[in-house]
C-alpha cells in the first residue's frame, strides 16, 4: 500500500487523486483478487446501462455474482444484458429512479424474484442542465440522486437483511466536497439554479444519508464512495469541455467501478464511511459544508415524507 502521506498528497492535488494517475499509483500495491469473491451473491446495480454501472456489472459477473441490472430504458438495458451474456447470469429489471412508482415496482420485482439481496449499488445519477421536475413534481436532481435511491434502499431493507452479509453502496462524487446539504431548500427552489451545484448538494446528501442509514441498520453495512474522474457517456454529456480537456487523464469505467466492486465483497469494513480507491476518505475538506444534527434529521424526515417509504 502507498504511504498515507503520498495518498493524501495525491488527494490534495485533486488532479493526482481523481485522475488515472492516482488509480495507477494506488492500485500497484493492491493484492490480486480472489478468483470469484462474489460467487453465490446477488448484486443489484442501478444505472447499469452505461458508464461506471455497466463496468461494475461486468466485473461483478466476472467475480461470480448474479447481477440485477436496474435500468430505465429497456432497449439500452437489453443491449447491455446481451453484451454480458456468457460472462454470468444477468437479469434486467426496469427502474426509473426519478419515479417513485417505478422504484416501488422495481423493489417489488426484486423481492419477488429473490429471497435475499446481498448488495445494492445505488449508482444511477444525473447532472441536470436546468431546473426540471420529475413526474412526481420533485426537482429532478434531488428526485433521481437522492429520493429514488432512498426509497429503493428502504424498500429493499428486508431483502438485504435476509442476506448473511447485506450491504448498500452509494455512488457519490468528489464534487460533494464543495457543498453542504441545504436542508431548508433541498429542491433548489431559491436562488439561481445551477445543475452542478444541485448535483453537488445531492451527492453530499447521499453521504449524509449513508451515515444516517448506517446508524439505523444493524446487520447491513452502508458505504458511500466516489469513483474519481471517469470517462463515461455521462461526463461527456454533462461536462463536455472538462471531458475533452482532461480525457487522457480520466479513468476508465472499470477503474471508476473498482472501489464499488471491492466494497461489495471486502470483509469487516466499518459501516457509514466514505471511500475512494479502497481507502476511507474524509467527508469534509472545506469550511462551511458541515451540517447541524437538526439539518441531518430534516433531510431524513423530508426523504421519508416525500417518498412515503415505510421505515
Ligand atoms: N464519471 C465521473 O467522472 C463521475 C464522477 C463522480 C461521480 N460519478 C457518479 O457515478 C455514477 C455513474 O455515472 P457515470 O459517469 O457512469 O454516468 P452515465 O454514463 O451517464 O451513467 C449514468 C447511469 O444512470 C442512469 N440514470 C440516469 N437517470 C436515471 C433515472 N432517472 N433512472 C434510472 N437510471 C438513471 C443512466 O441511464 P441511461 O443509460 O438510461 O441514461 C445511466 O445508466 C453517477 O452517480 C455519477 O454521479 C461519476
Amino acid at each position: 500500500m502507498i504511504s498515507q502521506f503520498l495518498d493524501s498528497a495525491l488527494d490534495l492535488s485533486v488532479i493526482g487523486g481523481y485522475s488515472r494517475i492516482g488509480f495507477a499509483l494506488r492500485s500497484r500495491s493492491w493484492p490480486p483478487p480472489e478468483e470469484t469473491p462474489l460467487a453465490g451473491r446477488v448484486v443489484a446495480i442501478s444505472g447499469a446501462s452505461s458508464g461506471i454501472g455497466r463496468a461494475a456489472a461486468r466485473i461483478c459477473l466476472q467475480q461470480g455474482a448474479r447481477v440485477l441490472l436496474l435500468v430505465r430504458d429497456p432497449q439500452r438495458g437489453e443491449r447491455v444484458r446481451a453484451e454480458l451474456t456468457g460472462i454470468g447470469p444477468a437479469e434486467l429489471i426496469s427502474c426509473d429512479l426519478s419515479s417513485l412508482e417505478s422504484v416501488r415496482a422495481c423493489a417489488r420485482e426484486i423481492a419477488e424474484r429473490h429471497a435475499a439481496l446481498d448488495v445494492l449499488v445505488n449508482n444511477a445519477g444525473v447532472l441536470a442542465d436546468r431546473r426540471e421536475l420529475s413526474a412526481d413534481g420533485i426537482e429532478l436532481s434531488f428526485a433521481t440522486n437522492v429520493l429514488g435511491p432512498f426509497l429503493l434502499t428502504a424498500a429493499l431493507v428486508p431483502a438485504l437483511r435476509a442476506s448473511t452479509a447485506g450491504r448498500i453502496i452509494n455512488v457519490s462524487s468528489g464534487g460533494m466536497y464543495t457543498q453542504g446539504i441545504h436542508a431548508d431548500d433541498l429542491q433548489f427552489e431559491h436562488g439561481s439554479y445551477s445543475g452542478a451545484v444541485a448535483y453537488a448538494r445531492a451527492k453530499r446528501a447521499q453521504v449524509v444519508l449513508t451515515e444516517l442509514w448506517a446508524r439505523r441498520l444493524q446487520g447491513v453495512a452502508v458505504h458511500a464512495m466516489h469513483p474519481g474522474w471517469v470517462d463515461t457517456p455521462g461526463i461527456e454529456h454533462s461536462l463536455p469541455r472538462f471531458q475533452r480537456a482532461l480525457r487522457p487523464l480520466l479513468r476508465t469505467p472499470a477503474q471508476g467501478a473498482d472501489t464499488i466492486v471491492w466494497l461489495s465483497s471486502a470483509p469487516d469494513l466499518p459501516s457509514g464511511r466514505f471511500w475512494q480507491d479502497r481507502r476511507q476518505r474524509p467527508t469534509h475538506l472545506l469550511p462551511g459544508t458541515r451540517e447541524h444534527p437538526g439539518e441531518r434529521e430534516r433531510l431524513w424526515a423530508e426523504c421519508a415524507r416525500l417518498s412515503g417509504a415505510s421505515l
